[in-house]
């Protein structure tokens, strides 16, 4: 087995579960989720992200876990070292460039972001023109560019210092202060006129959808999302994890900390757009952060405060994720082209900066660059489709397939129950990974396909 000591490792445990509920929690929680529950139909959206969480997302999440520290080796290594002349390594690859693809429009949004933090707080977005003024913003080219040079650059510049003085150090810090923030804005939500209508969207399932199968094919490919399954990054994250510590146990935490903060992003969406005559919930979009907030910060006493911190929060977890998807491609050049991590930082964040040129250009005046001739859809749009609805589920059933039917479930088994973890419901585990996970996904796939 490759030696890893040059590798790094988490110093805690409570710091590998930050850094993966770092990884998890983000754009997909607290604009992504809120923005599937309007389109889903509310409250019958949630329920069925929740059954897909629980019964495919938790056991592929203890699979590339498993994967991860049995190898101690990024994701090409992984599969190479784990099953050698065969071509599974192809998954590790395919998770590389995931890595970078979906980075490239992420840092994108975490841009605007992060300078909606200065426009709600020094009140620059007028109440009366959020949507214009969204419009505007993002018609400004350059000044796209220059945000998404500033959050990769953050990013580079947490992952140059390493797993344990970079990536876990910062993510610990900002975890809590996420999690306070959204408790604080979620008890003003609840506390604002209409609020009750936006809980009971939220709440109170329509259950004449809960067969329709766009709903539950949203809800799958969220849940993947939103958990940064099916592209290595929780495989990386696991290749760093001690021998002594219970895999499970910290799956099951990353999961519940995922689910937490998704759930209670929209106790603030909808009680706070409810509360704004004609909120139509299914409208989607950047609009609902960028637009439908900022107008709602700029109607409350104190709403700049209000505005601010929310935007921090949201660059904050969006950072924390751009920190795991920049690693897969980084730890994939350390272990198998044994570059060092500063050459690999420097050179995979040059490369995924020139493929976010066409989705930071892609929204304006300036976007002839950006726009697929032809196509009628811009290129963020086309990035988005491309990793998020294909490459991450299939990245998924390949990983179920390998670890249920390749690799074999009795040795991931083994690999878990090191030095005496425990497994709690390992039968129930094998029989979801062999053959729930590769069905189900393959469904949603094939739908994705046809539709
Ligand atoms: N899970 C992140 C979110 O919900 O915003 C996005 C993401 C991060 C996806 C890392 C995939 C990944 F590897």
């Amino acid at each position: 087995m490759a030696t890893t000591a040059h590798r790094g490792t988490w110093g805690s445990k409570a710091g590998f579960i930050l850094a993966a509920a770092g990884s998890a929690v983000g754009l997909g929680n607290i604009w992504g989720f809120p923005t599937q529950v309007g389109q889903g139909g509310g409250a019958v959206f949630v329920l069925i992200y929740l059954a897909c969480v629980l019964f495919i997302c938790l056991p592929i999440m203890v699979a590339e876990l498993v994967i991860g520290r049995r190898a101690q080796l990024d994701p090409v290594g992984s599969f190479s070292l784990i099953r050698p002349g065969s071509n599974w390594w192809l998954v590790g690859v395919l998770g590389v460039l995931a890595g970078a693809g979906i980075l490239s429009f992420y840092s994108v949004i975490a841009g605007w972001s992060l300078a909606y933090i200065w426009f709600t707080a020094s009140g620059a977005v007028s109440p009366d023109a959020v949507g214009a003024f969204f419009g505007d913003f993002t018609a400004n080219g350059p000044l796209s560019i220059g945000l998404t040079l500033v959050v990769l650059g953050a990013t580079a510049a947490v992952l140059v210092g390493g797993v344990q003085s970079g990536i876990e150090r910062v993510t610990k810090v900002m975890m809590p202060a996420l999690i306070g923030l959204l408790l604080i804005l979620a008890i003003r939500a609840a506390t604002l006129p209409g609020a009750a209508a936006g809980l009971t969207y939220y709440l109170k399932p329509d259950f004449s959808r809960i067969l329709d199968p766009a709903v539950i094919n949203a809800a799958l490919g969220q849940a993947f999302f939103s958990l940064s399954l099916g592209m290595g990054a929780m495989l990386t994250y696991g290749s760093y994890l001690s021998k002594r510590e219970s895999i499970v146990t910290a799956a099951c935490w990353v999961v519940a900390l995922d689910t937490g903060m998704a759930l209670l992003a929209g106790f603030i969406i909808f009680p706070s757009g409810f509360s704004i005559e004609g909120f139509d919930p299914s409208a989607g979009g950047p609009g609902l952060i960028f637009a439908v907030l900022p107008r709602l910060f700029a109607t409350l006493p104190g709403g700049q405060l209000v505005g601010a911190a929310f935007f921090i929060l949201l660059t904050m977890a969006a950072l924390t994720s751009t920190i795991s998807l920049l690693e897969v491609p980084v730890a994939h050049f350390i272990d198998v082209h044994k570059w060092t991590r500063r050459k690999a930082v420097l050179l995979v964040t040059t490369g995924v900066f020139l493929l976010a040129m066409p989705s930071a250009l892609g929204n304006g005046a300036v976007g002839a660059l950006g726009n697929l001739p032809g196509l009628g859809v811009d290129f963020m749009t086309m990035m988005g489709t491309v990793w998020n609805d294909f490459a991450l589920p299939i990245g998924g059933l390949l990983t179920a397939v390998f670890v249920g039917w390749v690799w074999r479930v009795d040795q991931a088994i083994e690999e878990v129950e090191l030095h005496g973890a425990s497994f709690p419901a390992r039968r129930l585990w094998s029989v979801l990974i062999r053959y729930v996970c590769p069905v189900a996904i393959s469904v949603i796939i094939v739908y994705t396909i046809v539709s």
